[in-house]
């Protein structure tokens, strides 16, 4: 089988920005789609400006930059993924829309081996996979934010996902884009955000029940754990929105009420307090503008 050149990512947002950044950086011919010309626009800026980051930091040459960004291409037209060996799905948590999308994407896939990813961080692979006529080729590969930054990807098979789609999409994953894998199975949250979501959930209730500040639950953790960050500032990069949809399918899952988001998270999401894409969750993130004022 041919290797994986031809990729596409739908969904421009923190997660699917930085998966498109690191396969056009590996070479890879990348085409994101979008639902608008707006969405493609934020994208395009977000994935952008994290290769200018990475060029001021030194971890790219300015010609490395150029050849990237050059390697992208963009569209509002998921017809226009025909070619593609692979795509990623990484639209938002939500499981109604990304099996819509898992199901058209495997519509217009022209190659029968093409493998369809999603990025879910807690969906099961086998309710996307049912959506296609293809459930073998449907796989979970799960990066981790900031993904050119955390080198894990879990890689999750469902049931139904055929040994030679793991293995391909294993060896792209390690080979080609550089990242290590570990392999999951298809229950909500794989590995890590079983782990890491009861953590997070537990920061939050210290801090609806007065026990800590949100400042010391988080230096807590740095400075007597060394975590690199405390988890409510893991969970204003995460993004408060996506901790939640998170929960609420692990909740939904395993009923555990430790799983349960708490009512401040609901209520900080119902206030559009997502954290540091909204500019304000756990603390606030003034843009420059508002810094300089
Ligand atoms: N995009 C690209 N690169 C970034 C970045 C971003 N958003 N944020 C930081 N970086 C790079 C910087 O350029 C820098 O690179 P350099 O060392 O070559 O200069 C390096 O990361 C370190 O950044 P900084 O010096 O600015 O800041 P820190 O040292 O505080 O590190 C951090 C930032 C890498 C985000 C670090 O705090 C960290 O590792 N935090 C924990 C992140 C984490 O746990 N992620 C997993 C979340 S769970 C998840 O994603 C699953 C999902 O399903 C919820």
């Amino acid at each position: 089988m041919s290797e994986i050149e031809r990729v596409g990512v739908v969904g421009a947002g923190l997660m699917g920005a930085g998966i498109a950044e690191v396969c056009a950086r590996s070479g890879c011919d990348v085409l994101v789609v979008e639902q608008n010309r707006d969405a493609v626009e934020l994208g395009s800026r977000r994935l952008l400006g994290s290769l200018d980051r990475a060029v001021r930091s030194g971890k790219l040459t300015t010609a490395e930059r150029e050849q990237a960004a050059w390697r992208l291409r963009w569209s509002t037209d998921l017809g226009d993924l025909a070619d593609r060996q692979l795509v990623v799905e990484a639209v938002g948590e939500d499981e109604q829309l990304k099996t819509d999308v898992v199901g058209t994407v495997c519509k217009v896939l022209t190659d029968r081996d093409a493998v369809i990813a999603s990025n879910t961080s807690s969906i099961p692979i086998m309710k996307l996979a049912t959506a296609t006529d293809r459930p073998g080729n449907v796989v979970g590969l799960h990066f981790f934010n900031p993904v050119p930054v955390m080198p894990l990807v879990e890689v999750v098979g469902s049931l139904t996902t055929s040994p030679r789609t793991r293995d391909r999409v294993e060896s792209f994953v390690t080979r080609r884009l550089g990242k290590q894998t570990i392999r999951a199975t298809d229950r909500a949250g794989f590995v890590v955000n079983a782990l890491l979501v009861p953590y997070l959930l537990a920061a939050v209730r210290m801090v609806e029940s007065g026990t800590a500040t949100a400042a010391d639950v988080d230096a807590g953790m740095r400075l007597g754990c060394a975590h690199p960050m405390g988890p409510l500032e893991l969970c204003d990069l995460i993004g408060l929105d996506t901790v939640t949809a998170i929960a609420e399918s692990m909740y939904a899952e395993y009923h555990e009420p430790l799983y349960a988001p708490p009512p401040l998270l609901r209520r900080m999401v119902e206030a559009g307090l997502y954290g540091r894409k909204t500019g304000r969750g756990f603390h606030p993130y003034p843009s420059k503008k508002e810094e300089a004022a």
